[in-house]
């Protein structure tokens, strides 16, 4: 299979929630939801010359004795001092679409790329939780009909990024912008990099118009082929290209064994009552999870494992990418620790392999004062 010619690229799902790495009481470090853990990761992050950070957008817990990312640094606010303490590395902020409004989305995200020199990306989840909304108040609408809003929240912001100020004009069941205008306009042309992380149907076409990655979770190496090649099939056929990203639990020690039972031991201290309620949600909102996703849940959020000694870590990224994903948001068990190891232990192999490109290293850097698109980087 062809790979992107870019290389993978290499983000962090990061640790801005509580128990992050998983729905399971054995750690193997303090929790490093806090800001200044964040701090240290997206710096480490950044020397090691990793491409992107991602956060997770939760409004309360799921209960357990984790109570499973119940305790979460909102992401706009989380994105803005992470941008003002980093100087490569691109930083996401995660929108639900219900809880806010998109002009001031559009005026946050623009201050957002303004901080960063032009480094900021947004990733539009449509929400899924009755107890998150129902606590705001907020209807959950039906699947086709969310989407369907979160589709003109983005033409929102696409309008008020790139249109005249004061000519942008929206009407839909959801908005009325009229004389849209919000200066300033954002660093990066056209916008910055706009992400949707929705796997069904409804999402698919929305992604295909409008979006520039599509993140997704993955079952296995066929399935996300697949998933892969309709989505940007889809875009193909509208003339845009999107990128995918999909989001890896990445373990490894000396020996297979090792890391096989390390993965036995978080599995074996699953919280049972924070996964069940994960689980219902999900099952109840979402029709993209299937039951190999649900049943490995307790690693990183129903994250794709890739497990082993760092030799087949490195080939098992590379059949993801070869797979025709262009991005990974890896999930890890001690964040900074694993970072760290990465940088020294697997880098050098997925760049000795030509899996991940030059800009993976930071003496590469681009300018970042400089007007930069929304490629290559998620
Ligand atoms: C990489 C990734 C990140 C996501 N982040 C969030 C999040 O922060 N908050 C959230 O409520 N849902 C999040 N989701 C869930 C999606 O928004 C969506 O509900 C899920 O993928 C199901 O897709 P569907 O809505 O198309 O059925 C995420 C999903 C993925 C794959």
């Amino acid at each position: 299979m062809p790979v992107s010619s870019l290389g993978l690229q290499l983000g962090l799902f990061m640790p801005n929630c509580s128990n992050m790495s998983a729905i399971s009481t054995h750690r193997i470090t303090e929790d490093e939801w806090d800001y200044e853990s964040n701090k240290r990761i997206a710096l480490a992050a950044e020397a090691a010359g990793f491409d992107f950070l991602f956060p997770v957008s939760r409004w309360r817990g799921f209960g357990g004795e984790t109570d499973y990312l119940g305790t979460s640094l909102e992401t706009m606010t989380w994105a803005s001092a992470l941008l003002a303490v980093t100087s490569r590395i691109r930083v996401y902020s995660t929108v639900h679409v219900p809880a806010f409004n998109p002009v001031v989305v559009a005026k946050m995200g623009a201050t957002l790329d303004h901080i960063g020199k032009g480094r900021w990306g947004i990733n539009l989840v449509s929400g899924w939780s009755k107890e998150e909304f129902g606590m705001m108040g907020l209807d959950i609408l039906p699947h086709a009909e969310r989407y369907q809003r979160t589709r003109s929240f983005i033409e929102i912001l696409k309008g008020l990024w790139t249109l005249p100020p004061g000519s942008f004009n929206h009407e839909s069941p959801w908005y009325r912008v009229t004389g849209g205008y919000s200066l300033p306009q954002p660093v990066q042309s056209p916008h910055p990099p706009i992400v949707n992380a929705g796997n069904s149907e409804d999402a698919r076409e929305v992604i295909a118009d409008h979006c520039d990655w599509a993140f997704m979770s993955m079952a296995g190496l066929d399935s996300a082929r697949a998933t892969v090649a309709d989505i940007k099939g889809r875009a193909t056929a509208r003339g845009r290209r999107v990128q995918a990203a999909c989001f890896p639990f990445v373990l490894w020690r000396d020996t297979r064994t090792e890391a096989e039972d390390e993965v036995a031991r978080i599995i074996a201290h699953k919280d049972e009552v924070a996964s069940g309620n994960w689980l219902r949600g999900l099952n109840l909102e979402s029709g993209s999870f299937d039951r190999f996703t649900l049943d490995m849940l307790t690693l990183g959020a129903g994250a794709y494992p890739v497990i082993g000694t760092a030799e087949e870590v490195a080939d098992q990224l590379g059949e993801i990418h070869s797979a025709g994903l262009d991005g990974v948001l890896m999930v890890f068990q001690a964040y900074h620790r694993d970072t760290l190891r990465f940088a020294r232990e697997i880098l050098p192999l997925l760049r000795a392999r030509g899996i991940v490109g030059s800009h993976t290293n930071p003496a590469g850097a681009q300018d970042p004062s400089s007007k930069r698109g929304n490629s290559p980087c998620p």
